[in-house]
């Protein structure tokens, strides 16, 4: 089969970018890097993907002057020209728009630095050092129109310990993050994992 060709969007640094990148070395990976494309011309993940090879490209949606259609419009345009069947979103800080996110249903993951359903949005970290929760993790879901609520393919979690900062926290999260976006890449690029199986578990009952 051939392998899946996926775009990575990012707005920072892109460390799960990378990771994504790094797996899809492996010759057996069922899913290439083929496009980078960030809404902030100052990512720093841009210089990352450059030096590894990678197409990168620029949609920065402050040109677009507020008009979210016309931004998302031009991004899609150009996920279409390169053929990309699989998106990452990786530090993606834009909003999506039910357009955007129908058009590419079942197609688009996320991750997201919390054990979803808890703490989505932002400040992760901090609100579970606030809640008191024992264990914090991350996510890797499709995305539905709804923020940081669509069916999960991966998760793991670490415990809490007395110690625990939001900046150690953020660390010890990151190394999650890393270890299971190329995991549910490889799942779904792998038919493995879709839209109506994720979240769901099998079993009789
Ligand atoms: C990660 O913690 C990710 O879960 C969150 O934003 C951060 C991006 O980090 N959505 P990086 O750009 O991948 O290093």
């Amino acid at each position: 089969m051939s392998k899946k060709r996926v775009a990575v969007l990012i707005s920072g640094r892109g460390s799960n970018m990378t990771a994504l990148i790094e797996a899809a070395k492996a010759k057996d990976y069922p899913a290439e890097i083929v496009l980078v494309v960030s809404n902030r011309p100052e990512a720093l993940g841009l210089a990352r993907a450059r030096d590894a090879g990678i197409n990168t490209a620029i949609v920065d949606h402050a040109q677009f002057g507020g008009d979210r259609q016309a931004f998302e419009r031009t991004l899609d345009d150009k996920l279409r020209a390169h053929r990309i069947d699989l998106i990452c979103l990786a530090g993606f800080m834009r909003l999506l728009t039910p357009w955007f996110v129908t058009r590419w249903n079942g197609r688009m993951l996320n991750i997201h630095p919390a054990l979803l359903p808890q703490f989505k949005g932002l400040h992760t970290h901090r609100r579970a050092l606030a809640a008191g929760v024992k264990r914090h993790g991350a996510t890797v879901h499709f995305v539905v129109p709804e923020m940081d609520a669509g069916p999960i393919v991966a998760q793991d979690s670490i415990a809490i310990g007395d110690g625990d900062t939001e900046e150690t926290l953020a660390a010890r999260v990151l190394e999650i993050e890393h270890r299971i976006y190329p995991r549910a890449l490889r799942m779904v690029a792998e038919g493995r994992a879709s839209l109506a199986s994720a979240g769901k578990h099998e079993g009789t009952r």
